[in-house]
């Protein structure tokens, strides 16, 4: 596969960003808002096809025990072919904590799980809307 991943937001257009996020799907965010937080991430990896950019994610971290990833998503043509695994992996390669969380899509457990990411059993979430968070399948009711 000859696309490319890049650890620095040179040259991303946050429009292209916020579309990849809708079509992924993911979700919803303002351009505005996906580059203040990708910009203010301890580390972001966006995968490029050429020119094109294809895929994004991000991550929170301490540098000595903690990280967080959010946000892995790609066009639904690049999914299914290898690319989020090598995406995951070098994020984790980069971050080089001991620890790491991430709160799967519902649905997409088994991708990470395959990346030897377990269930956790105490996580506890607090959402800006807890009730579309009950609906999406992230909290309990
Ligand atoms: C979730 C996501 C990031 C995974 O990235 P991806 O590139 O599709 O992942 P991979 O191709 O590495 O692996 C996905 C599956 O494709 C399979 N696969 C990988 N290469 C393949 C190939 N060449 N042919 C067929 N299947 C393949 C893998 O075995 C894997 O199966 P699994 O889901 O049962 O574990 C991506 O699909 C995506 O953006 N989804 C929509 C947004 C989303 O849900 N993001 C997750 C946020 S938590």
């Amino acid at each position: 596969m000859s696309i490319q991943l890049r650890f620095d937001a040179t040259g991303v257009d946050w429009d292209e960003a916020a579309a990849i996020f809708e079509k992924a799907p993911l979700g919803t965010r303002h351009p505005k808002t996906l580059e203040q937080a990708f910009t203010r991430s301890s580390l972001v990896c966006f995968a490029w096809d050429g020119e094109i950019l294809v895929a994004i994610g991000h991550a929170l971290s301490d540098g000595i025990l903690h990280s967080v990833i959010y946000d892995l998503c790609m066009l639904p043509e690049y999914q299914r072919q290898g690319l989020g695994s090598r995406m995951l992996e070098a994020i984790l390669t980069r971050l080089n904590t001991p620890n790491c969380v991430l709160w799967s899509v519902p649905g997409k457990e088994n991708f990470y799980a395959r990346h030897d990411f377990r269930p956790m059993l105490t996580a506890m979430a607090r959402f800006e809307n807890p009730a579309k968070s009950a609906v999406q399948g992230y909290i309990k009711p």
